[in-house]
Parts: structure tokens; sequence; C-alpha cells
């Protein structure tokens, strides 16, 4: 270890100037679901070589608990107030993960007519489905209102038109909710940054009142509430709070012009710690939005996706190659960025640990720093850079904190089939999406065929 290396009380990782250590026993005491046993990895009762064993890699594994376990902490924390809690389906849309929540009670947020009918071929009720995004089409609309949808939370002017032609031809009033933008700073990347003005997402603030006005006037919307999404992965608890702050002035002048609502809707976003960070936890995050919600005597509608999921998954994939080189190791595993594009896409910083415990930590014979990378043609195909770990080609890995935004988000580019995906829960495992068949990549294409 050289003098650089830095130990905080929180912290499970330490930096030299060789690169990042990530303590494995220190990272899975954070979480609920992982835990090394006589130096192997289980999630919940099930140990990741017998999962491994049975699947392959890559693969994607659940804990049903996991997912339980976050789902209850929101509902527990906001028993006060009449709420639901609307999980994000894009965050893991597995059939297994929307059913599990479905049947614990949960609503769903939705973005395309796909995920709404994964909802429903889940056991969900469109009754509890709000429909988020920017670019609702006539069929997303038509489907939708059909299925009896709970909400749309509606992003501009031509689609609250759009909405209500779909609705006049149904003869089916269309429940609605402006997503109103803030202009409020989430303090996260960029990319998933929605809540201010240069961003595409909602209605400005300044303009809702007039648009809310214009709805009232429309023949078949029903508007039964507000909304504001800000962005995802935020860590602290102040742009939730500044944020709600502008959709209570609103509600309030709503009210002054005769616009009553039902419900008010704080979209979704609370970050998870990925390796050392320190989000607000969900009783935080509650205690601070309490006061200020508890006046209104509005249905309080939350859209947590990455919180719920995040944590309960891990990505496990294989060493195929060691490729130490004069510069930089590499250790190209089984799984890239077609499986997991977030380290690619936004610098996402996510823990890999081994499936087995090296004896001595980060003392141990051969650490050495490795990039961990994936067989794609593209320089940007990593998973994690410079982590100092005691690699053998073989060797099973767990990226931490996959369940969110790890599957949903994959691809077949470079013809790669998608992983298999596995649920455990009570010291059972079951395949709950099988690993794609190469075949299946090319089934629907045609050769041409010369006149
Ligand atoms: N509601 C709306 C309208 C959203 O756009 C999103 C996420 C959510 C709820 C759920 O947010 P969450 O609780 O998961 O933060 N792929 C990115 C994250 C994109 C988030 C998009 N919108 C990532 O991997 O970090």
């Amino acid at each position: 270890m050289s003098s650089s290396e830095q130990k905080s009380g929180e912290s499970v990782t330490i930096q030299t100037e060789q690169g990042l250590y990530v303590d494995p026993q220190a990272l899975t005491d954070h979480l609920s679901a992982l835990a090394y046993r006589d130096g192997a990895l289980y999630m919940d009762e099930v140990s990741m070589d017998e999962v491994v064993k049975q699947y392959g890699t890559p693969c994607y594994v659940y804990s049903k608990q996991a997912i339980l376990e976050v789902y209850q902490a929101y509902t527990d924390s906001f028993a006060s107030l009449q709420h639901q809690i609307c999980y994000a389906v894009k965050a893991n849309s597995n059939l297994a993960v929307l059913g599990v929540l479905a049947q614990a009670g949960a609503g769903f947020d939705i973005v395309s007519r796909g995920e709404l009918m994964r909802v429903l071929a889940a056991g969900g009720e469109a009754a509890r489905v709000v429909f988020s995004g920017v670019g609702k089409t006539y069929l997303d609309i038509e489907y939708a209102l059909t299925q009896g949808i709970g909400c749309f939370n509606v992003e501009s002017i031509s689609e609250l038109a759009l909405i209500n032609e779909v609705a006049q031809q149904l003869d089916k009033p269309a429940p609605i909710s402006l997503r109103v933008n803030p202009n409020v700073d989430a303090k996260t990347h960029p990319y998933i940054s929605t809540g201010l003005k240069d961003n595409k997402f909602g209605i400005a603030h300044e303009d809702a009142l007039a648009v809310y006005q214009q709805a009232a006037e429309l023949s078949h919307i029903d508007i039964v509430g507000i909304d504001c999404h800000i962005g995802s992965q935020l860590t602290e608890v102040e742009p939730f709070v500044a944020a709600l702050d502008k959709v209570i002035e609103l509600v309030h002048s709503l009210r002054a012009h005769g616009i009553d609502l039902r419900h008010i809707d704080l979209g979704g976003g609370l970050g998870v710690r990925y390796i050392d960070e320190t989000p607000v936890s969900i009783d935080e995050f509650a205690a601070a939005l309490l006061p200020k919600l508890s006046e209104l005597d509005l249905t309080v509608f939350f859209e947590p996706g990455r919180s719920i999921v995040a944590n309960a998954g891990v990505l496990l994939t294989k060493v195929d190659v060691l490729k130490p080189t004069e510069h930089k190791n590499f250790a190209i595993v089984d799984a890239a960025m077609n499986d997991l594009i977030r380290p690619a896409l936004y610098q996402a910083d996510m823990a890999v640990i081994p499936s087995v415990l090296p004896s001595n930590g980060i003392d141990s014979d051969g650490t050495q720093p490795w990039d961990i990378v994936g067989a794609i043609c593209e320089t940007g195909d990593f998973l994690a850079k410079n982590r100092l770990l005691s690699l053998a080609t073989g060797d099973t890995l767990a990226v931490t904190g996959a369940g969110a935004y790890g599957f949903t988000m994959s691809s077949n580019y470079n013809s790669r089939p998608r992983a298999s995906e596995v649920m455990v829960a009570g010291g059972h495992h079951q395949l709950i999406r099988q690993r794609e068949t190469i075949e299946a990549l090319y089934a629907d294409e045609v050769l041409w065929q010369d006149k």
C-alpha cells in the first residue's frame, strides 16, 4: 500500500497510486442481499457460484427480498399519508420483478405501451399506473386509455391536445396531471438530470397555470394531479425539497383558480450507494417532505426505480482472458457494454467483487490494478477501470448495484445474445429469463431477393 491511500470512516475503498481497492467484505456489509460465507459470495441463501454453474455467465441475479425491503421502506416511511408507490418500470422490467411488486400492492410508472403490457402481463393494475414520457403516440394513448390507465403525466400542450382527441374518439375521459419542470438543479450526471429548463422534460413552472386552465376547457380531459421528476441518482434531499416547494406553490394557485387536484406526484430519483456514495435514506427523504406534504390533503405518488432494484441485483461475469501489458492490465470478461452500459455511458463507478474472497484482501498475493473490460470492439467497452484485484482466468466476478438500468439497457451489439436473469428467494433460485440464443437474434431478418 502506498502513502496516498485513504480510508474514511464510511469508506469501503482504498485509493492507492496503483488503483482503487473496493473492500468486498465491507461493501457487502452495506448491501442487504449480499454476504460472504466462508469466503464465498451469497445472495440471500444462494451461492453465486452455484448460480453460475447452473445458468452460466453473464447472468443477472436479483433478490426478491431486497426488492420488497425497499418497497416496504417506502410504504412505511409515508404511512401517515395516503400514498401510492409507482415503481419506475424502466429500471428493471423483468416480469418476475414486476410481479413481485404488483403482489406487494405497488403501482407503476411507465413510459411506453410496451411497459404497460409488461405490467399487465405481470398482474399489475392499470388503474395504479401513471404514464410518463415526452413522446406518447396515438397508439400509446389509445391502448392506455382502453386499459383504464390511472393517469397520464402530460409533458406538452400538443400532447394534451392529442390525449383529448383520443379520449374523444373513445368517448372516455382521460385522467391527467401536468409534469411541471421546476427548473431545479438535481446535482446529478447531466444525462440523467431532467428538471432544468434546458432539459426536454415537462412544462415550465411559469407556464403551468395557463396550461392547466387550457386543459380545464378540454371536453375529454379529467385533471387529477400534478407531477414533477427532476432527475435520477440524487444523493441530497435539498433539490427534492426545492422542487416540492415550487409544486406546492402551483397547487395553491390552481386552487385559487378553482382547479382542485387529487394527487401530487414527486417522481423518482432517490440515489443509491454504488461504492462510497452516501445518499439520503428513505426515512430522511420522508422526514424532509412529510411536513410539507401533510398540509396539502392530496394523495402522494412517488415513482422510484433505481432505489428499489439497484442494490437487489448483481451481474455475474467470468474472466475469459487476462492481458497484462506494459501500461495496463486488462481483464477481459464475458459481460460487456452491451450487457451493462452504465460505466460507458455515464462514467458510472460500479463495484466489482470476486465470488470467492482472496485470503488477505488488498495485500493478497497477485493483487494488481485491472481494467475490467468486455470483448466488444470499442475502447469505451469497460465495466470498471484500475481496480485492485487478484484475478485468474475462469474467476467469477460480480458487478454490484446492477439491478437497475442493467438488463433493461442491454443490447445485442456485436451480435451478442442478452444475458440470462435469475431471481433468488428463501434459498431458491429460479431462471426468470433465458439467455437469448444467437439464432433468435436474426430470426426476424430476411435475405434480399433479386427480382
Ligand atoms: N419517473 C420518471 C418520469 C423518470 O424519467 C425516471 C427515470 C424515474 C421516475 C425513475 O427514476 P429513478 O428512481 O430510477 O432514479 N439510465 C440511467 C437512469 C435514467 C433515469 C431515467 N428516468 C442510469 O443508469 O443511471
